[in-house]
């Protein structure tokens, strides 16, 4: 593993797995900032894990979904710190639970704002701002709903299916540029988006029993697998989607 100091941005940096990947390349030394949407005491108490871990933080405002914001965010790091290496993207919002034929435009554009048009303005001013230099790293967040839909979450799925496609894109427009772009796909996790597996033990089992590992995933093994993304080992990845579910999604064709 490469442990050089990088300059990392982490959008959605002050919970679940934005949180965790930030601690983890914080233990890899990294200058980690963490790129917050409302809650600064939140995202004060993820660079204080950064710093705990080893590596040094600073906390910036983005709203992903805003050309204006991520601008300023990335030139606050920039400004900070000099140019950044490494992105990874966490930010999103949960799915409706809304059928289509009853789902209110604003729920439908609020979501591909964040979860598909958020990894496309992140990207696009990481790059804007990436030093030649050295190798860049891109990791998307997205996840199984990318690959396998699920009733009332057309939103969700259509930004994820989207992002699949953003990052093959970017990954064959930037492999010559050395920079490398790459998604993970998490299964069940347990952040707060799953707020309620998280606090009712009795609702999460009758969930995890669906998983052929019997358990949900941990935040942090989604971490580890960015900032492997990230890492010189990773040097030939580039425009993967990679699974991460605990064998959630080979079961979709089971069950009729
Ligand atoms: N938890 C899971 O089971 C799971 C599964 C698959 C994929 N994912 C994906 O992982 C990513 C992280 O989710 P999480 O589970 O850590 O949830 P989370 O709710 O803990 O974190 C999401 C973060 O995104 C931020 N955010 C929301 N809207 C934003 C905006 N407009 N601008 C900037 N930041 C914004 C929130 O403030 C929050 O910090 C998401 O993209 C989600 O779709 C999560």
């Amino acid at each position: 593993m490469n442990t050089s100091r990088r300059n990392v941005v982490i959008t959605g940096a002050e919970s679940g797995i934005g949180a965790a990947c930030a601690k983890i390349f914080g233990e890899a030394g990294d200058h980690v900032a963490i790129l917050y949407h409302s809650d600064a005491q939140a995202a004060e108490a993820s660079a204080e894990a950064v710093r705990q871990a080893g590596g040094t933080a600073m906390t910036v405002q983005c709203s992903v979904d805003d050309d204006r914001s991520v601008d300023a965010a990335f030139a606050e790091v920039e400004k900070a710190c000099g140019p950044v290496s490494v992105l990874v993207n966490s930010a999103g919002i949960n799915m409706s639970g809304i059928p289509v034929r009853d789902m209110p435009t604003p729920v439908w554009t609020r979501m591909l704002a964040t979860d598909l048009t958020g990894a496309f303005l992140t990207s696009r001013r990481f790059l804007k701002g990436w030093a030649a230099d050295r190798p860049g790293a891109i990791i998307h967040i997205s996840s199984i709903h990318a690959e396998a839909v699920r009733a009332g979450g057309a939103d969700y799925c259509a930004a994820k299916g989207g992002l699949t496609n953003l990052v093959r894109t970017l990954a064959i427009e930037e492999a010559p540029n050395n920079v490398r772009v790459n998604a993970v796909e998490p299964g069940m996790i347990l952040t707060p988006m799953n707020e309620r597996a998280l606090e009712d033990a009795a609702y999460r089992k009758s969930l995890e029993v669906n998983i052929p590992m019997k358990r949900a995933g941990k935040p942090e093994e989604v971490a580890y697998l960015a900032r492997w993304l990230a890492s010189e080992e990773a040097a030939y990845v580039t425009g993967a989607c990679i699974v991460m579910d605990g064998g959630l999604s080979l079961l979709q064709g089971v069950g009729a």
